[in-house]
């Protein structure tokens, strides 16, 4: 018989649980631990030399001995097998890579027949060119230019905006994402009642926040903060669908936006790293009617392989060589270019693969995005009917394929944050049967099928109730 029924008091331990909730939570960390002995064998082993942030990633003391990374060993389609031999339906896809699901035949054949070219790096990529005509003819984007990854290719968009504006600051908003560059890695924060803007994190230089304005997105007041800044503003830096809150899609916000960074001659950059060619073939760009000025992408594009693209009106990208100009006759690059470069942009399995998706991309026409973002919806919605018919405290949203846990009702209901005590433990019970995520939310592909999406609505029911059972969910 338990405590409740006695009506004995249930006094919280260090944890903040109750004996039943604990015993619960022993019971299922020996499971999710007997489950997955490697990966957490890998992470204790390599710790002391693999200094990892996946390791330790939502690291609380209750949950101590589950706080390690699922090592992967074999991925294909929506399935991944860890390196204990579980196989999961993976939501993570690559965090909004795998936009075909894993090990698509036509990019495995692309980076083998690569392979045997050898990796030259240095002269002229033979695929560079072609890549860049599909990349152009598919975003609308007038040109564009290769680096490495989403971070380098935000980078080189704002250094673009400077040497296009002779203007250093740069707007953004919070709850954005845009890589892990000490410019765009500065938050909000109330002191004495003044909102000022500071570094998010230790070892992000202090000087940064002179040229960063952090404003809300979608509120029509930091149009007004935009305007008053107009002058010094190099550009306005938007993640037009944030990852973490894909219910946020203010279009008409936008539209005021382009109208005044128009107005005022402030580079608008989209960062479209996910949701390029995932919600649209042109992206947020075509989501939401708005032509940026530059805009950056990454993750699908490389099918699998790193990169990031830099993409953007002539006037813009001509900053990085100079412009156009022919043989033959006396034309010259005419724009004052500034600086970019990286040994391995432009590697030559980053272009194989790019080649392949855009080709790709390009045969299956907007159908492939509106049928993959429609099937997001239904399964989006059949979780939400579920966990509202079963007063499940969770609300999930989508854009696209895109979806996360957003919050809902009343604010202070601590459940509405995926990030609350012991909202994880969801995460983990997904995990445990078969689903791998990250907390909060994912991503479906095209290779997700019906079974797959049927096979996760029954983990999270099941997940729910092992965790009523265990005194974890009202
Ligand atoms: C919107 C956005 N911008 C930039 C980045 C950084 O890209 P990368 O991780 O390739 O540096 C990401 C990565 O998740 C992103 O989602």
């Amino acid at each position: 018989m338990q405590t409740q029924e006695l009506n004995l008091p249930q006094l919280p331990n260090q944890n903040g649980l109750n004996n039943h909730q604990q015993q619960y939570l022993n019971d299922f960390i020996q499971r999710y631990n007997q489950k997955t002995p490697t990966s957490k064998k890998q992470a204790h082993t390599y710790r002391h030399v693999l200094a990892d942030v996946r390791g330790s990633a939502g690291f609380r003391t209750a949950i101590k001995e589950i706080v390690y990374p699922i090592v992967g060993k074999y991925a294909s389609g929506s399935r991944m097998w860890d390196i204990d031999g579980n196989e999961y339906v993976d939501l993570m896809m690559g965090f909004g890579v795998n936009l075909f699901g894993y090990n698509p035949a036509f990019i495995k054949e692309a980076l083998t027949e690569r392979l045997e070219q050898g990796i030259h790096i240095g002269p002229q990529s033979d695929l560079a060119g072609e890549v860049a005509e599909l990349f152009s003819e598919l975003t609308g984007m007038e040109r564009v230019t290769f680096s490495n990854t989403g971070t380098e290719a935000v980078i080189t968009a704002l250094r673009l905006a400077r040497a296009a504006t002779g203007r250093h600051k740069i707007a953004m908003f919070s709850g954005s994402y845009h890589g892990h560059s000490d410019a765009s890695l500065v938050k909000t924060r109330i002191q004495d009642e003044v909102t000022q803007v500071v570094p998010m994190f230790p070892g992000v230089s202090p000087t940064v926040v002179a040229d960063a304005l952090v404003l809300q997105y979608g509120n029509i007041q930091s149009l007004e903060t935009i305007k008053q800044h107009q002058t010094e503003l190099a550009a306005v830096i938007v993640e037009p669908v944030q990852n973490s809150r894909p219910d946020i899609q203010p279009k008409e916000f936008l539209h005021q936006l382009r109208k005044l960074t128009q107005d005022a001659g402030i580079v608008l950059i989209f960062d479209e790293m996910l949701t390029g060619f995932r919600i649209h073939p042109g992206g947020a760009q075509a989501w939401f009617g708005v032509q940026a000025d530059i805009a950056t992408y990454g993750k699908i594009v490389g099918g699998g392989m790193p990169i990031g693209a830099i993409a953007g009106k002539a006037e813009y990208m001509d900053r990085i060589d100079g412009g156009m100009w022919n043989f033959g006759d006396t034309s010259a690059p005419q724009v004052q270019t500034t600086f970019f470069a990286g040994t391995y942009c432009k590697h030559p399995l980053s272009m194989a693969a790019a080649k392949a998706v855009l080709k790709y991309l390009k045969t299956q026409g907007s159908s492939l995005q509106e049928e993959l973002n429609q099937r997001t919806s239904q399964f989006i919605q059949q979780l939400n009917s579920y966990f509202e018919e079963d007063g499940v405290p969770i609300k999930l949203s989508n854009c696209g394929s895109i979806f996360n846990v957003v919050p809902f009702g009343d604010p202070s209901n601590l459940a509405n944050s995926p990030a609350s005590a012991n909202m994880d433990l969801i995460y983990y019970h997904l995990i445990h049967k078969g689903v791998f995520l990250r907390p909060g939310g994912g991503l479906l592909s095209t290779a997700h099928t019906d079974e797959d999406l049927n096979f996760i609505i029954q983990a999270v029911k099941e997940s729910v109730k092992e965790l009523r059972n265990g005194g974890f969910l009202p």
